[in-house]
């Protein structure tokens, strides 16, 4: 046995592909299942026990020898291969043909927004830990969108010490908390992403869904600037003269917690079934930073405040397009996407 791996040995070191069905031709003879290796692994059992903590280490090392040369030349036909190529990758991407999903383009103009405002783009996972989606944002124990109901678990701490539970993240404000980690001030962050709730698929509501989060925090942060900030994208998005109104509401990381409507810009405020005959329609969630989100992140709430905002991209491209189906945006029906192609 032991020279039959020598002599495995001597011929490998020596191989070099000429191409990748070579190369694929090499792993076969060994590797496969029918390769000379499984041959040698099958022998093996019959060696003698003094003999086999030696045989098998040798075993394992010409095995791993072989992985490595078909790992390694594998790379170089993966790199030649792509010069070889006769598309040409100097074409301007302008010549692509297409659509953008409506999405897409609403989470643009939203963005461009507050990029004129001096907001820069955030990132985060989608999934994500428990504590980055609830407790670092004051959720409570027991709140109930920590419930499997609303949640997409996908690991759970048996010893039920929840923060490390991994989970498909509910909202953006978990960004929130990654941009507050960071710790570099002042922040100011927009951050557009896919969420996920476990929810029955309607018209109004669909189990994954996208939302962008905004943040801000400086020193001398007030409601004030809040509500500047929203009306101005309010005007910007949806048209001069769109009024805006507050309601009070409740997040746990937010203290004073707000709803913002808008005046609804189908009827123009005077009722319809859009509305639901109220003249209003309710675009996106928002409120002061609690200090104790700030803490737990290790920001000063005596030296600083902030604001904070979230909103629905479905909702809000629903209202800009008048659009009623929320189902609409994940079929891709090609006639429901080229009404966009010029968007
Ligand atoms: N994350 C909240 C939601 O999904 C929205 C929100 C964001 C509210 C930021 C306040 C501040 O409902």
């Amino acid at each position: 046995m032991k020279e039959k791996i020598e002599q495995i040995l001597a011929e490998v070191k020596t191989f070099k592909a000429e191409n990748k069905d070579a190369l694929e031709q090499f792993r076969i003879a060994y590797l496969s299942k029918k390769g000379a290796l499984t041959e040698l692994f099958t022998e093996f059992k019959q060696v003698a026990p003094e003999m086999r903590k030696e045989m098998g280490m040798r075993l394992n090392e010409l095995k791993n020898t072989i992985q490595t040369i078909v790992d390694e030349q594998q790379k170089q036909f993966e790199t030649t291969g792509e010069s070889k190529t006769d598309l040409d990758l100097t074409l301007p991407v302008d010549a692509m043909s297409g659509a953008r999903h409506p999405l897409s383009v609403v989470r643009e103009e939203i963005n461009d927004i507050f990029r004129r405002l001096g907001f820069v783009i955030a990132d985060g996972p989608e999934i994500e830990d428990d504590y980055h989606v609830f407790t670092a944002l004051n959720f409570p124990l027991d709140h109930p969108a920590r419930d499997m109901q609303d949640t997409f678990f996908i690991s759970k701490n048996p010893n039920e010490n929840k923060p490390t539970d991994v989970l498909l993240r509910t909202h953006t404000s978990s960004v929130q908390v990654r941009a507050m980690e960071a710790n570099k001030m002042p922040i100011r962050i927009i951050a557009p992403g896919r969420v996920f709730r476990n929810e029955a698929i309607s018209a109004r509501a669909h189990c994954i869904f996208h939302q962008i989060e905004g943040l801000y925090i400086d020193k001398n942060v007030s409601f004030a600037d809040l509500k500047q900030t929203l009306y101005h994208f309010v005007q910007e998005y949806f048209g001069e003269g769109t009024k805006v109104r507050f309601r009070p509401s409740y997040f746990p990381f937010t203290e004073t917690s707000a709803e913002m409507d808008i005046s609804c810009n189908i009827c123009g405020g005077e009722g319809c079934n859009i509305c639901k005959h109220t003249g209003w329609v309710e675009i996106m969630g928002c409120g002061i930073c609690d200090p104790n989100i700030l803490k737990a992140s290790n920001i000063d709430p005596e030296e600083y405040t902030g604001f904070a905002f979230g909103m629905g991209v479905e909702r809000i491209a629903m209202l800009k397009y008048q659009i009623n189906d929320l189902r609409m945006f994940f079929e891709n029906d090609l006639r429901f996407l080229k009404q966009f192609e010029n968007a």
